[in-house]
């Protein structure tokens, strides 16, 4: 709904989560603020910036409120992690403010960097998020059904165990497995798997998991 605010509110994309695939353009922006908003991990991207900082977490919905008032005074920068226009915390405050009342400064995404680490092209791919949406797994198993590359976002919320029966109740088999955790970061890892190793496997905080058909 359109507004008329003070200030626009500026989503900025912080990349996979390593200072070095944050943008220049981001890190103009970010400087720039009177309050920044984001969750813990990206706040603590930047302890040198001197603005107000509100924490991101379960507080989520209220918080729209309160970046809309701050916003008639105060320049107000919300972080999200990879690009502002995939999952993301943008959706909700673009809904809240209205795009005019926005400026977005894309970001580079998870995904980027998985099929990067992995040496595929993505144009083909589809995308599915399991990020605190176990109720996507049907949409999932559908996708890998009938696509050759379907790149899915996961937290804790689904283990690989979990998914890997689940797919074959569907009756999928025969699908290799790139499984991505915390890219960029110091605790990165990358496996190529199939389904029956995935089953065997734990999984470490993100994850963007690639099925490709074999
Ligand atoms: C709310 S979504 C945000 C996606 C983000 N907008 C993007 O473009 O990557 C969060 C999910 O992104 C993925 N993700 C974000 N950063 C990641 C990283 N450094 N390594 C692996 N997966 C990551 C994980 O699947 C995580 O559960």
């Amino acid at each position: 709904m359109a507004r008329g605010i003070g200030n626009k509110v500026t989503i900025v994309g912080c990349g996979p989560g390593s200072v070095g695939y944050i943008t220049l353009k981001a890190l103009k922006r970010i400087q720039e603020a009177d309050v920044l908003v984001g969750s813990r991990r990206l706040l603590g991207l930047f302890p040198e910036v001197r603005a107000e900082k509100l924490v991101l977490g379960k507080n989520y919905l209220p918080l729209l409120g309160k970046i809309a008032s701050l916003s008639a005074r105060k320049k107000v920068i919300v972080l999200v992690s990879g690009d502002p226009g995939f999952f993301s915390y943008a959706k909700l405050v673009i809904n809240k403010l209205g795009k005019e009342n926005c400026e977005i400064v894309p970001g580079i995404s998870s995904v980027q960097l998985a099929f990067a680490a992995i040496g595929r092209p993505w144009n083909d791919a589809h995308f599915v998020s399991l990020h605190g949406r176990k109720s996507e797994l049907p949409r999932l198993a559908e996708a890998i059904k009938n696509r050759d590359a379907v790149a899915v976002l996961n937290d804790s919320t689904v283990s690989p165990g979990f998914l890997c029966r689940y797919l074959r109740k569907e009756g999928i088999k025969g699908k290799r497995v790139y499984l991505c955790e915390n890219l960029s970061l110091q605790n990165e890892r990358i496996r190529e798997l199939d389904l029956s190793s995935l089953a065997e496997t734990e999984a470490e905080g993100m994850s963007v998991m690639i099925f490709l058909s074999e």
